[in-house]
């Protein structure tokens, strides 16, 4: 009897497997890190073998927990870090080098020529997309003229290129010979490579860029019974299984978040911090800095959009200010940090450490802390850190209402990812945005949006109005700010995030 659907969360710090059951509960979890490899300021690389191997060990554990097999599962989703780029053998398996991570800034001379050569932002047209190094295409460009393995590989043919979900796919289905080599419409937009029109490589771009397209997955919508392929039997599930979603883990979000009709929004406060916004089958092209994507497409459907803000460093923010400042024992701790002030004492911390992303895509700027006095503590630091997400996150939505022409008329804002377990960080949030934010009962939205993708491919859940029915709020928090108080506090980090650039 296949009664769950299981879907692997493969993000930028760690490799999740969760099982769910037909209500959208989890049933079992197990989740391993892997390494961030940092060989220069700016680089940020994973292992794709360690990626492939904690996928599998995730698998069977999850599994083994919950004392199910591959047989009880009725499909799979999967789900992944956006952007981050893979090379490998098509004939081995092997990797020809390590996997660019989206937050890596290592092509910024490509990017820079791109805007020089063909204008700024060249390929925003077709793709939706500033010319930017958070995107896998320059990603691609620059394995193949930096890594001579990769350049070798591409010149005799037996070169693939994927982003994670395509590495996690063709390793599942069978690897060497046998693999399935896709990507579903929302990863395969984030590469600067797919037109938003055709949901296909664009030929121009492919040739600008010198990419071959037959090193490149066939994109496939994020939902379908049989285009993403079937687990190969001695794998990780012991069995054949259908990968019936896959889609761009803030995609998955939105997904699981239920955000179906236009209009629609959430934010993830992971690494990153990512909120995306549903304008149906409208492709809005965004003159306010935000990205347009595909939310996803559904088997036989037409694909719904979305506006996005990204915004690079978010959780991360917090592991630095541990890890490189050791002001804090764990991430959790930041919160009795900042609680330990009233307010920020007019201190303010612009993350900047790769540049800005949404909605100032300006790689020159670099983090600051701003508006330090003798009066400050670390506490006030703590607090300018959890503020900077909440802030960013108002730069996206004042950007959304500006690309609509009107006043976003969001009843509430949706949110799930680890830093929404921060009541302090939440109770801002709601504060600096004048709006409701919600988090729901089942926090792991992004797996459970692909866990609902795979789902609704296979008949597990008979359509998207079922899934609706299942969302539940957990926490919901109200704005009680007075106006004037936000408006002298937005004022100001605006005036920091000025001081942010030009750096280099
Ligand atoms: O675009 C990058 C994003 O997909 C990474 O998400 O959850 O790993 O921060 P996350």
């Amino acid at each position: 009897m296949t009664s769950y659907i299981g879907a692997v969360d493969q993000g930028t710090t760690s490799t999740r497997f969760i099982i769910f059951d037909q209500n959208g509960n989890m049933v079992s979890v197990s989740r391993t890190t892997h390494d961030q490899i940092c060989e220069k300021p700016g680089w940020v690389a994973h292992d794709p073998a360690q990626i492939r191997d904690n996928t599998f060990t995730v698998i069977e554990r999850a599994l083994a927990k919950a004392g199910l097999t591959g047989k009880d599962l009725a499909a799979i989703g999967v789900t992944n870090q956006r952007e981050t780029v893979a090379a490998w053998d098509r004939h081995t398996g092997k990797p020809l080098y390590h996997a660019v991570v989206w937050q890596c800034a290592r092509s910024d001379e490509i990017c820079r020529n791109l805007d020089a050569v063909y204008g700024k932002d060249c390929f925003r047209q077709q793709t939706g997309l500033p010319t930017a190094t958070y995107f896998s295409g320059p990603k691609i460009k620059w394995m193949m003229d930096h890594v001579p393995a990769v350049r070798q590989a591409v010149d005799n043919g037996t070169a693939l290129f994927g982003t994670m979900d395509t590495w996690v796919i063709w390793n599942l289905t069978g690897g060497p010979g046998k693999g399935n080599h896709v990507t579903d419409v929302t990863n395969a937009s984030r590469t600067l490579l797919m037109n938003l029109n055709t949901l296909d490589w664009d030929p121009d771009i492919l040739k600008t860029l010198g990419i071959p397209r037959d090193c490149l997955p066939a994109i496939v919508p994020s939902s379908d019974p049989a285009a993403l392929g079937r687990t190969h039997a001695p794998g990780p599930l012991g069995h054949g299984v259908t990968v019936g979603g896959a889609l761009g883990d803030q995609q998955a979000a939105l997904f699981g978040h239920t955000c179906f009709a236009p209009g629609e929004a959430k934010n993830t406060y992971g690494t990153g911090c990512f909120l995306l916004f549903n304008t149906g089958h409208k492709i809005i092209f965004s003159r306010h800095g935000l990205l347009t994507t595909p939310a996803y497409q559904i088997h036989g459907e037409r694909p719904v959009y979305a506006l996005e803000g990204s915004i690079a460093y978010a959780g991360a923010l917090v592991q630095w200010v541990r890890d490189n400042l050791g002001l804090i024992a764990s991430a959790p701790e930041i919160e009795d940090l900042a609680n330990t002030v009233e307010d920020n004492g007019d201190v303010y911390c612009v993350p900047a450490f790769s540049g800005l992303f949404a909605p100032h895509w300006r790689p020159d700027a670099r983090g600051v802390i701003a508006g330090l006095t003798q009066y400050a503590t670390k506490g006030h630091i703590a607090r300018a850190v959890l503020e900077a997400t909440a802030y960013q996150t108002k730069d996206i939505v004042e950007a959304i209402s500006k690309d609509l022409g009107k006043h976003l008329d969001l009843t509430a804002l949706k949110v799930d990812g680890g830093m929404v377990e921060n009541h302090t960080l939440m109770q801002f949030q709601a504060d600096i945005l004048d709006k409701k934010v919600i988090r729901p009962k089942v926090t792991e939205t992004t797996a459970l949006g692909a866990a609902y993708a795979a789902g609704l491919a296979v008949g597990f859940w008979p359509d998207t109005g079922s899934l609706k029915e299942k969302w539940q709020a957990h926490t919901t928090w109200y704005p009680h700010m007075d106006d004037l108080r936000r408006t002298r506090l937005y004022d100001s980090w605006q005036k920091a995030v000025k001081t942010s650039f030009g750096w280099c």
